[in-house]
């Protein structure tokens, strides 16, 4: 990892203002941007700020979208991360269907391979895997990141691009990609907020306790930069 950064705000309203206008500042100037994105909570806040202000500020033609992870449903399933992304984002700019590349996950399995090849053909190959200019996460109370969960932590070093994971709690199946792409990539950004994620911060950023059980301390991009956008609720000064 080249550098980490901490951002810290008053609360998950402004993590997502805080992290537009760093997403803003990144995208400007490039004209083939891919990043990835996360559901959750705060992305969802992020995607309302996006819609309302950056709306005509961006060149939306310049951005490749695609997902870091996506539960086993249709896309108009209240569940899908694609289907959040939809309806806070994409109903309210102009982008172009191309620059939209969803995991069909309600296809199971086999999505694993369609959208690991989506990857290879769409990115740059670098140090054998596809790398993303900036892939966005967020955190669960357990640790999990995109949908690395820790009782599957063998997925941050899988040989592959994605991977089929199931919700430990709820069984519910999802297409992840893989710890290999994600600490692939140039950028990755950590969108959490919630005094429910304290302890695990806590431990990951101190390297205490369980933080090894935590799939989100494996998170740490080989060549590129890691980002923690948070709020003082998730992380007290
Ligand atoms: C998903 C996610 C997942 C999420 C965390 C944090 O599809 O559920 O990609 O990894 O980011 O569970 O979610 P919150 O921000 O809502 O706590």
């Amino acid at each position: 990892m080249k550098k980490q950064l901490v951002h810290l705000f008053k609360d998950p309203n402004d993590v997502a203002n805080g992290f537009a206008h760093h997403f803003y500042n990144e995208i400007e100037t490039k004209d083939n941007y891919t990043v990835a994105l996360s559901g959750g909570s705060t992305p969802k806040l992020f995607f309302d700020i996006l819609a309302r202000e950056y709306h005509d500020l961006i060149y939306w033609e310049n951005i490749q979208f695609f997902w870091g992870d996506e539960r086993c449903v249709p896309p108009d399933d209240p569940e899908s991360n694609f289907k959040m992304t939809y309806d806070h984002l994409f109903s309210k700019i102009d982008i172009p269907e191309s620059n939209v590349h969803r995991i069909h996950a309600e296809e199971g399995e086999s999505e694993v391979v369609r959208y690991g090849s989506i990857l290879d053909e769409y990115l740059p190959n670098k140090n054998g895997y596809p790398q993303f200019d900036l892939v966005i996460l967020g955190m669960g109370a357990d640790g999990h990141t995109a949908s690395i969960f820790p009782d599957s932590l063998d997925l941050l070093e899988s040989k592959e691009n994605c991977a089929l994971a199931a919700h430990p709690d709820s069984g519910q199946k999802r297409i992840t990609l893989t710890g290999s792409v994600i600490n692939n990539a140039s950028k990755v950004s950590f969108l959490v907020t919630g005094e429910n994620k304290q302890n695990v911060l806590k431990e990951i950023h101190e390297k205490s306790g369980n933080y090894k059980d935590y799939p989100a301390s494996y998170i740490n991009p080989t060549e590129g930069e890691l980002h923690w956008f948070m709020d003082k609720s998730a992380f007290p000064e």
